[in-house]
């Protein structure tokens, strides 16, 4: 798949993220084409990773084998609007945007000519660890070549209803800013015991780093890692008897059924 013709519509970070990790897994950049409205955008992402550039979303797609519409969701019905009628047939069509459904999609592209697949990536794909979580109705080579882009830049996984990518904005779309919260707040808590500010980031973040491999090397669950650091009695017992009692994992539960809640809004 190295030299299929890959082309962004909108050169931001997410569509950065998912370049930088399709050129560092070998992709040809000379395969790679972006379409932005901001032009020193476009240089930059020219310079840094020797992509072509193109201010003409109409003329970026004529030979596109993978179109990945990177914009915001409120920009998304001018870009399809002017793109329509120009996507060559048998493209795959890779929409990253929150909230914006392949009913959206299909109201402007022929889903008949065309492989529509809707992804909800996050941010930590910008240093090659992201989650990207798909849905797609389209045969089998058009999931294998969104399969192929998403999996430069993290992990992917696959929902078998269209209906569950609110569920997963909540939980991964979203979740790396529930994460930056708690790392924020013991930061802070450890600055008010005496740490320097620098070495309170320094802890919150490779902690945080550590669990998270430890979560996903391991091959033991989060419940079973918490209990492996809590003796009875101990500091970390103190800690999470407090937590509890404050009403922390409530918080959360709360916090991702409304990032879920006001997922459905936003796409209604
Ligand atoms: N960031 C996240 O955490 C995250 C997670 C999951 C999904 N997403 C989705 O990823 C998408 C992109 O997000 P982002 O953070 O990368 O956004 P972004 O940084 O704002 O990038 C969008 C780019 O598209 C350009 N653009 C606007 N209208 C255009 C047009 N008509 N034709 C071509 N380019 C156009 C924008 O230019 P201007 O800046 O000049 O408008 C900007 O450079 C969004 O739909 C978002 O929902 C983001």
């Amino acid at each position: 798949m190295q030299h299929l013709n890959i082309t962004f519509i909108g050169g931001g970070n997410m569509a950065e993220a998912l370049i930088s990790g399709l050129t560092q897994s070998g992709h040809n950049n000379q395969h790679i084409c972006v379409s932005d409205i901001n032009e020193s955008r476009l240089n930059d992402l020219h310079q840094r990773y020797d992509v072509t550039i193109n201010s003409n979303n109409a003329s970026a797609i004529s030979s596109a084998d993978i179109l990945l519409l990177a914009v915001k969701p409120q920009q998304m019905d001018a870009v399809l609007a002017d793109i329509e009628e120009q996507v060559p047939a048998n493209t795959t069509v890779i929409s990253i945007a929150a909230g914006v459904d392949t009913a959206r999609l299909k109201r402007f592209l022929n889903s008949t000519t065309m492989g529509l697949v809707r992804v909800m990536p996050n941010t930590p794909a910008l240093v090659g660890a992201g989650m990207s979580v798909l849905f797609s109705d389209a045969d089998e080579s058009h999931k294998k070549r969104a399969e192929y882009v998403l999996a430069a830049s993290g992990e992917t996984a696959w929902v078998d209803e269209e209906k569950h990518m609110h569920a997963v904005t909540a939980v991964s779309g979203s979740g790396p800013a529930y994460f930056f919260l708690l790392a924020e707040v013991m930061q802070a808590a450890g600055e008010s015991l005496g740490l320097s500010k620098e070495l309170a980031a320094k802890l919150a973040s490779q902690t945080a780093l550590g669990s998270g491999k430890m979560l996903v090397e391991s091959g033991r669950n989060a419940a079973d890692l918490r209990a492996q650091v809590t003796s009875p009695g101990g500091t970390t017992q103190a800690a999470l008897d407090e937590m509890y009692d404050s009403g922390l994992p409530d918080a959360v539960r709360k916090g991702v059924s409304a990032a879920s809640k006001r997922s459905k809004e936003l796409a209604a």
